[in-house]
């Protein structure tokens, strides 16, 4: 049972307490307060009313029927908030239930840092506008976050109503909301990784204006003592940079050229003008962040979309006026601009964007030309993408790459690198290998974060792996792959937009993590230091057996499948069932780190209506099958095969997976050492 916590705050009591460091008052109370731990939000009540609900962004609010009705939303992320600022330091559930026109609604968060904004998305989900959707997700909210709000935002720019939305505490509550924030540490002691790697690329980081705006100037001082290449997170987006007030005041003038303004990248470009830094443009012609008014006659989402001719005009305009105002206004700040972003679909193919739709399939050669034809010379122009590293995607991406390489129109492939610590190297310097030889571009490594391992020590293994990281991207450089910048996406652990996953090199109060000193090591030697309270790994060879008749199990989902215990097991009363999920390897996933150093033996029995089930090692970016058995006629199989687990493998899972999609039965699941 979760608890509410007490706080005294009698006010006579306040002094000593804050005195003694202790407390501060909740605003506005007087008498005994309790943080509740779910805030629901009360659509009966007016905003300001105790609804617990605030408009968010630009966009208005009507009450009916118990439902917030979300109108006159101007950018895809104005809806509505929870604002939540006691609950810093905790894990939340954030949970909405909705109906919208836009194709899909997120929950996401917003909270500030130091004197910056960041924003992290916590679940989304499909939605239409006659039925309701259940969104619900978890995230944790940074101990030193301040005026956490979770909000409501959609694909596009439609209404959206609401008819449910809470956020809640997920576990024992963490009190911090008397707690100051932490002290930020000196951002000019730690060494330059630009410096350390003057020898080989740039190293870049992307920032959101907040950090040359922040009357807080230690966040600007990290990045010139860091970094030398910036990229604006969001602020050259074309939601940022489309002026979406005076282009649809008179939509004819505008109709081939649609307006644009810089006012959000304005202080960026003017810190990396006058220090001399230079800058990754990010980003022209996208299927996200672009606001879909663009695609429409007369700019208005009711009508109908515009013609391929409106759009190639509209695209060539607009590229021509943005590099053109960044070059005229900035001269040589901007040395490479991703002319297209994540073009190539997760399931194969090209994406199905606003952009393909009006234009066609040839939207990403014309918007390589319209750059190659407007853009400043010596600028650079890349493709940027993520997931890059897996081997169809990198097809598909090289597939639409290659005419525009072979017409000239494309400088440079921008690997985004959003990965885990779980990836495979060798994979991805091979993937930045054959890019950089089948299309004859350089490489840039744009967007790095790496997700910590769940191990048990996190940040100390996450170190080891980056070193190993750059090690392989230095030695690669070595080898003639043109890699020629590596940008880092994020200052802190806590600005990140993935913060819960701490992927990045500092510290949310800029001290250098050891994912920093990892990356030190790999160009200077060394070996990151092993922590003061470093936890041995023990390496448990006792067998691992689940036959499911005590109806537990101690594996989970990979990602979002749903496992129960069900009758009907092999030779037995119970098995384990793998339902649900949005792809065929949302399995079951168990935790083999502790026979790291040994090779394991794996045997199983399976059932499924699926043609084949699998069971793979879950090594991101190579997945190697450790069993496949051929299912389908609903009986029961058995497989088994063996897996070495390498020594010193921080963090390992296996999973089982259908081959294509069906519910699968699992029993009598055995692993062993074998050595
Ligand atoms: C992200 C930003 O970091 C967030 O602040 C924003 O809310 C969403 O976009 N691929 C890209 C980047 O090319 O532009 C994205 O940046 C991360 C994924």
């Amino acid at each position: 049972m979760k608890k509410g916590f007490i706080k005294l705050v009698a006010c006579a009591l306040a002094g000593m307490f804050l005195l003694g460091g202790c407390d501060v008052l909740p605003k506005g109370t007087d008498g005994p307060y309790e943080v509740p731990l779910t805030i629901t939000a009360d659509f009966t009540k007016k905003e300001g009313k105790g609804g617990n609900w605030v408009t968010y962004g630009d966009s208005k609010i009507q009450l009916k029927d118990g439902k917030a009705l979300v109108t006159d939303r101007k950018a895809s992320n104005d809806g509505i908030a929870i604002p939540c600022p006691d609950y810093r330091g905790n894990t939340i559930n954030a949970s909405a239930t909705v109906s919208s026109a836009n194709d899909s609604v997120t929950i996401s968060m917003r909270y500030d840092i130091y004197g910056n904004v960041s924003y992290v998305n916590i679940a989304g989900g499909a939605t239409t506008e006659s039925g309701e959707t259940t969104i619900s997700g978890n995230v944790d909210i940074p101990a030193n976050a301040q005026n956490a709000l979770i909000y409501i935002e959609a694909s596009d720019v439609r209404d959206i109503t609401v008819s449910a939305f809470s956020v809640s505490v997920v576990g024992d509550f963490n009190d911090l909301s008397g707690t100051p924030v932490e002290e930020l540490a000196d951002p000019t002691k730690t060494a330059s990784l630009s410096a350390a790697y003057a020898d080989y690329f740039k190293f870049g980081v992307a920032t959101p204006t907040t950090v040359y705006t922040n009357s807080n100037d230690s966040f600007k001082k990290l990045v010139l003592a860091q970094f030398n290449s910036v990229t604006p997170e969001n602020e050259l987006k074309p939601e940022n940079v489309l002026d979406a007030a005076t282009t649809k005041a008179d939509p004819e003038k505008y109709n081939e050229c649609p307006a644009v303004h810089f006012d959000a990248a304005k202080p960026i470009l003017d810190f990396c003008k006058e220090n001399g830094i230079q800058m990754r443009g990010h980003t022209l012609v996208w299927y996200s962040q672009t606001p879909s008014w663009l695609f429409y006659e007369n700019y208005d989402v009711n009508g109908q979309l515009a013609s391929r001719d409106l759009m190639l005009k509209r695209m060539e305009n607009y590229i021509d006026a943005v590099m053109n105002w960044c070059e005229e206004n900035y001269p040589g700040v901007i040395y490479a601009w991703d002319v297209v972003n994540e073009a190539a679909a997760d399931d194969g193919g090209m994406r199905d964007c606003y952009w393909k739709q009006t234009i066609g399939d040839d939207y990403v050669e014309k918007a390589f030309e319209f750059a190659r034809k407007h853009g400043p010379s010596g600028v650079q122009l890349f493709y940027n993408d993520y997931n890059e590293y897996q081997t169809s995607k990198q097809e598909d991406i090289l597939k639409m790459l290659k005419p525009i390489a072979e017409a000239g129109n494309i400088d440079g492939m921008g690997m985004q690198s959003h990965i885990s610590s779980g990836l495979n190297v060798d994979n991805y310097i091979a993937a930045a290998k054959r890019y950089a030889d089948e299309l004859g571009v350089v490489i840039h490594i744009t967007e790095l974060d790496v997700t910590a391992p769940k191990s048990l020590n996190s940040m100390y293994d996450q170190g080891v792996y980056m070193k190993k990281l750059f090690e392989a991207i230095i030695q690669a450089d070595k080898d003639g792959v043109p890699i020629e910048c590596v940008t880092v996406w994020g200052l802190t652990d806590d600005m990140s937009w993935k913060s819960a996953t701490k992927p990045l090199l500092f510290y949310g109060n800029l001290s250098p993590k050891p994912a920093y000193e990892g990356v030190m090591c790999a160009v200077n030697g060394g070996d990151v230091a092993k922590p003061a309270d470093y936890v041995e790994p023990v390496t448990d060879t006792t067998p691992f057996v689940e036959d499911y008749e005590d109806q537990k199990f101690i594996g989970g989902p990979r990602y979002s499948s749903v496992q129960k215990i069900v009758e009907g097991g092999y030779e037995s009363k119970y098995c384990l069932e793998n339902t649900e999920g949005y792809a065929e390897y949302d399995g079951y996933s168990i935790d083999v780190t502790q026979y790291a150093g040994h090779v394991i033996h794996i045997s199983f029995a399976i059932k499924s209506k699926a043609p084949s089930c699998k069971c793979t090692a879950d090594i991101d970016g190579v997945w190697p099958n450790i069993a496949e058995v051929q299912t389908g006629t609903d009986e029961w199989v058995l497989g088994e095969g063996d897996f070495e687990i390498e020594e010193g493998t921080a963090s390992l899972t296996i999973y089982f997976e259908s081959t294509d999609m069906s519910p699968f039965y699992l029993d009598n699941v055995e692993i062993k050492a074998m050595n």
